[in-house]
């Protein structure tokens, strides 16, 4: 029997991943949702979010490391890099989350922490590296790269041999033409087309996509 399984923070993403473990249950696959953690000021042990509990913060999965598996439910890449890095700390495995109606072939690699939203479609040699996430009804095409930490918010479309470096953002229903790459923790707007290589750190909005805001290298490290 796997081990119980717990979600970092208890916002929206969270909830979601909830709903994605209650599909897979229905499924007939032996999850045991625990409850979510978060930090005190985000919410109290035993508040109750969608019939489950706040367990606690991270000193009660410092406490309960051995027992648990993790997942986190954090949207936006540098919160949950932040997140993820403070929870490695006390030496939790990850689990990965993948609504059971997704389609992708063998081609497809996951690493640990990997959210899959309803409908996302992913077809041939594709590598998701640890806690990316992808959410609802995200197609991506042959050949693509997401390095840790990358998302994709609803509806967007990643072409064939395209790179999003680590913690790339695609925000709802923006695209990325084939063979371009996404620099790591630049934030592509709403309704983007990416239609050139974006370097690191930027904000793109608009088809084509333009830069309109450039941040300081190791910005999404900063709490
Ligand atoms: C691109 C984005 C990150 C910019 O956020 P921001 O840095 O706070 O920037 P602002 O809101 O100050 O907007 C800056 C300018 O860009 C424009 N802009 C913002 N988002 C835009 C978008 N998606 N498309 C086109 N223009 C956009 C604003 O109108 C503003 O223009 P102005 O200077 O002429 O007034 C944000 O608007 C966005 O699109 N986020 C995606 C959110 C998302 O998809 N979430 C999914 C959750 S599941």
């Amino acid at each position: 029997m796997s081990k119980p399984i717990v979600i970092l923070g208890a916002g929206g993403l969270a909830r979601e991943v909830q709903y994605i473990f209650d599909a897979l249950r229905e499924t007939g696959e032996d999850i045991r949702l625990l409850g979510f953690i978060v930090d005190a000021e985000y919410g109290q042990p035993g508040t109750i979010v969608n019939d489950l509990p706040i367990l606690g913060d991270l000193s009660w999965l410092a406490a309960n490391a051995e027992k648990v598996q993790a997942i986190c439910g954090v949207g936006e890449s540098h919160l949950r890099y932040q997140f993820v890095k403070r929870a490695e700390e006390t030496g939790v495995a990850f689990t990965n989350a993948i609504h059971p109606n997704c389609t992708f072939s063998r081609y497809v690699t996951f690493g640990k922490g990997v959210v899959l939203a309803a409908g996302c479609n992913l077809t041939s040699q594709i590598a998701l590296a640890d806690h990316v996430h992808l959410n609802l009804a995200t197609t991506i095409g042959h050949d693509v790269v997401m390095e840790p930490f990358s998302t994709t918010a609803p509806g967007a479309h990643i072409s064939g041999n395209v790179t999003m470096q680590t913690g790339a953002y695609l925000g709802t229903g923006a695209a990325v033409i084939p063979k371009k790459t996404v620099g790591a923790w630049s934030i592509v707007g709403a309704g983007a087309v990416v239609t050139k290589d974006l370097p690191a750190n930027v904000t793109a909005v608009g088809a084509p996509a333009k830069v309109i805001k450039t941040r300081a290298a190791g910005w999404h490290a900063l709490r």
